[in-house]
């Protein structure tokens, strides 16, 4: 028999519905999984009926108003922490001051300062934290990783990271709390490019110094009709009102192998639906992969210096977690499987007492490249990380 784990969600919108998703699917993808999470309660604030299909939909015991009623309670063990980023610091310090374990997303504060007191509250709590960044745990992205390391491609020369996104096109598409400071600290900073330089790290190593370029595409956008409106919604009929961060970002990155690279990511693409993709070459050899071909990555290996070719490998049942969700190479994963992956890792965690997957502290490291950025934006200089 194995024990329940309780599971709290603080924030019941896209992100909070996947984490109560891969919370329930947890076991039918790992049956070996040490514990088995139980959807305890929900806090969420939103004007609709969110809340009561969080206990309808999702078996939830408990749908709450105010999330200081959920940390407080006993029969809650995790603290899923899936709100708008200016909920993250407070939540995310008094769940692990309660002794919770976090599975906070990205980005785990509205910029460092805040994700370093996250920090320091999960390691003076002494528990556990997986952080949202789900590209890890594509299984071609653990492969690619395991090539480079391998020194398949020999040694790395250039990374090429591009992050980019239509949900901001619309001139019509609604201020949400993604567009103001006070809300979300940065714009595409926080939002993609967190994703985009956990990426490059995971797979090719320390960023060590970098420079930016920056651009707000579309100034100003109308309010959201209501107030639990999502980045995806248009806008209501009322005044126009000041878009306060960055639609864009273009950065020269050093990796501290001496590796080179690029990271460009738009918020306000058209044509562009996460088009989420890493490239890595090295003397020997390339690979290149792209999140909306998940399954795939396209490998130049093991041929001659000029006029080799890549080809295509399908992820197989050996490749990273692959092998819990489906039979055979080239039958396609989805994102929610990410979270699952997520999902088992922070378990694992909690029953070793030692971390498995992306933590806070990995967090920690994209926030403070976020934070260079933004300062290589202001000062118009190379920063150092
Ligand atoms: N890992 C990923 O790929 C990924 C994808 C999307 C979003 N995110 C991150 O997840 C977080 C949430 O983003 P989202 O897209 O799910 O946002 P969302 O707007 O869809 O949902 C946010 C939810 O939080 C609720 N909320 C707002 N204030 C609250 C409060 N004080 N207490 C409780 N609930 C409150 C809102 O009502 C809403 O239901 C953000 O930090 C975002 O960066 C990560």
């Amino acid at each position: 028999m194995r024990d329940d784990l309780g599971i709290g969600v603080v924030g019941f919108g896209w992100m909070g519905q996947v984490h109560a998703r891969s919370m329930s699917r947890l076991l039918q993808h790992f049956p070996d999984a040490p514990l088995r999470p139980r959807l305890v309660a929900v806090a969420d604030v939103a004007d609709d009926d969110r809340l009561e299909r969080a206990a309808d939909a999702y078996g939830f015991e408990h749908a709450l108003g105010d999330w200081r009623e959920l940390v407080a309670r006993d029969d809650v063990d995790v603290v899923c922490v899936t709100g708008p980023n200016f909920i993250h610091r407070d939540v995310g310090v008094a769940a692990a001051q309660a002794g919770k374990h976090l599975w906070i997303e990205k980005p785990a504060g509205r910029d460092a300062a805040e994700t370093a007191e996250v920090v320091a509250a999960v390691e003076a709590a002494g528990v556990q934290s997986a952080a949202g960044f789900n590209y890890r745990n594509a299984p071609a992205v653990q492969r690619a990783r395991e090539l480079v390391a391998d020194g398949r491609l020999g040694t790395v020369t250039h990374v090429d990271v591009t992050f980019m996104s239509d949900y901001a096109a619309h001139p019509a598409g609604a201020l949400s709390w993604r567009f103001q400071n006070e809300f979300a600290g940065s714009g595409v900073l926080g939002d993609l490019v967190s994703h985009a330089a956990d990426l490059a790290r995971h797979v090719a190593g320390d960023i060590s110094e970098l420079v930016v370029d920056d651009a707000r595409f579309i100034p100003q956008r109308p309010a959201p009709a209501s107030a639990s409106a999502s980045h995806f919604a248009r806008g209501g009929d009322g005044p126009l009102l000041e878009v306060e961060n960055e639609d864009y970002v273009a950065a020269l990155l050093r990796f501290a192998s001496g590796a080179r690279g690029t990271l460009q990511s738009s918020r306000a693409a058209v044509g562009e639906q996460n088009t989420y993709g890493i490239d890595v070459h090295g003397t020997t050899g390339a690979l290149s992969w792209d999140f909306r071909r998940m399954g795939e990555l396209r490998v130049c290996l093991d041929q001659d210096y000029q006029d080799a070719s890549y080809t295509t490998e399908f992820v197989t049942p050996r490749d990273g977690s692959m092998g819990a969700f489906q039979p055979g190479a080239g039958i396609s994963m989805g994102f929610d499987d990410l979270k699952v992956i997520e999902a088992h890792a922070l378990v694992r965690s909690i029953a070793d007492g030692k971390p498995h997957g992306a933590t806070v502290q990995d967090a920690l490291v994209a926030a403070r490249t976020v934070d260079a950025m933004l300062l290589s934006v202001s000062e118009r200089r190379w920063v150092s990380l």
